[in-house]
C-alpha cells in the first residue's frame, strides 16, 4: 500500500468515528468543513498526488473519490438523523396534555340591580319606549323648578337634597331627565330614563343615599289616566306575573292627579312607584301646549323592585360587593 492509500484509509476511519460521536447539527457542520472543506483534511492529503506516477494516480484518485463519497454519505445520514431527533424533541416539548386540569376562569355575571334595570328596559322597549339619560349633577331648575316645585317645597330642604359647593345639586330623582328630553324633542314622547339618584338619607335596611330609579314619560294627544293605568299594569305583570295591584291617591308637584302604586307581595302591600298625569305647568315649562297635549309619568324604585323580585331583606346588601351574596343571582 502506498503512503497515500494508508493516509486515505486512516482518514476515512477517523472521520467516520468522529461523525458517529457528533450530537449537534452545528458540530456536524464543523466536522464537514474539517474533512471535506476547501482546506480540509482530504484536500491536504490529495495535495500530495502531484508526486505520484502515472500508473498510481488513477488508483489513488478513485480511492479518494470513494473516501469522499463515503464521508459525504456519512455526514448526510447523520444530519438527517439529528434533524429528525430535533423535530421529535420539539414535538415532545410542545405536546399538549389534554388530561391536565384546565385553567379556571371565573364566569362573571350581572349585578342584580343591573339585571333588574335590563329587564325593566326590555319590557318598556317592547311597548315602544326608547331610553333617555341625563346628568347626575343637576341644577335646581331641572331637578325642582321646571317640575313645578314651589320655592319653599320641603323636597328642596337640606334633609333630602345633597347640595354641591357650586350651588348645583346631585339629582334627587330621574324626573329631571323628563325636562331635559322635552326641551330638546317635540311630542309625541315615549321614553324611559334609568339612572342613579342621591339623597341625604341615613342608611338603613330600606334607605340608601345612592339609589336607582327608572322614570317613564309619555306625552301625546289624548293620553288619559286609563293609558297610565294600563301601561303600569302591563309592566308589573310582565315583571312579577299576575299579582294584585293597587293605586293610592298621592301628591307630586309635577303630576295632577298623582298616585302611588303598590303590589301585593307575600301578603303585604309594597309601594313600587309614584305616578300621575303630567301637570300642565310642566308641559308649559318645556314649551308644549297643554291644551293639545297630555301626558303620564311614573318613577319606579329599582332597588325596591329588585328586592321584591329576589326577596332581598336589606338594601345595603346590594352595595356591599359581597360575592357570596351576589353569586346567588344568575340572571
Ligand atoms: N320623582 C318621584 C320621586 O322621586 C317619583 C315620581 C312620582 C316620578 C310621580 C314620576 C311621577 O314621574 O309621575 O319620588
Amino acid at each position: 500500500m502506498t503512503q497515500l492509500e494508508t493516509q486515505l484509509t486512516a482518514l476515512r476511519q477517523e472521520a467516520q468515528q468522529a461523525i458517529a460521536a457528533i450530537v449537534t447539527l452545528e458540530d456536524l457542520e464543523q466536522l464537514r468543513i474539517k474533512y471535506l472543506g476547501k482546506k480540509g483534511s482530504l484536500s491536504q492529503v490529495l495535495g500530495g498526488m502531484g508526486k505520484l506516477s502515472a500508473e498510481e494516480r488513477p488508483k489513488i484518485g478513485s480511492l479518494a473519490n470513494e473516501v469522499k463519497e463515503a464521508l459525504q454519505t456519512g455526514l448526510d445520514q447523520k444530519r438527517e438523523a439529528l434533524q429528525a431527533a430535533q423535530i421529535e424533541a420539539q414535538l415532545e416539548a410542545e405536546a399538549i396534555d389534554v388530561t391536565m386540569p384546565a385553567v379556571y376562569r371565573p364566569q362573571g355575571q350581572a349585578h342584580p340591580l343591573t339585571s333588574t334595570i335590563d329587564r325593566m328596559i326590555d319590557i318598556f322597549v317592547g311597548l315602544g319606549y326608547t331610553v333617555a339619560t341625563g346628568p347626575e349633577m343637576e341644577t335646581d331648575y331641572y331637578n325642582f323648578e321646571a317640575l313645578n316645585f314651589l320655592p319653599d317645597h320641603p323636597a328642596r330642604d337640606m334633609q333630602d337634597t345633597l347640595f354641591l359647593p357650586d350651588g348645583n345639586i346631585l339629582r334627587t330623582h330621574t324626573s329631571s331627565v323628563q325636562i331635559r328630553y322635552m326641551e330638546d324633542n317635540d311630542p309625541p314622547v315615549r321614553i324611559i330614563m334609568p339612572g342613579r339618584c342621591y339623597r341625604r338619607d341615613t342608611v338603613d335596611a330600606t334607605h340608601s343615599a345612592v339609589f336607582h330609579q327608572l322614570e317613564i314619560l309619555a306625552v301625546d294627544e289624548g293620553l288619559s289616566f286609563t293609558d297610565l293605568r294600563g301601561t303600569i299594569k302591563v309592566f308589573l305583570e310582565a315583571m312579577f306575573g299576575e299579582i294584585p295591584i293597587r293605586f293610592r291617591p298621592s301628591f307630586f308637584p309635577f303630576t295632577e292627579p298623582s298616585a302611588e302604586v303598590d303590589v301585593q307581595w307575600q301578603g303585604r302591600w309594597l309601594e313600587v312607584m309614584g305616578c300621575g298625569m303630567v301637570d300642565p305647568n310642566v308641559l308649559k315649562a318645556v314649551g308644549y301646549d297643554p291644551e293639545t297635549y297630555t301626558g303620564f309619568a311614573a318613577g319606579l324604585g329599582v332597588e325596591r323592585i329588585a328586592m321584591v323580585l329576589h326577596q332581598i331583606d336589606d338594601i345595603r346588601r346590594l352595595y356591599a360587593s359581597d360575592l357570596r351574596f351576589l353569586r346567588q343571582f344568575q340572571s
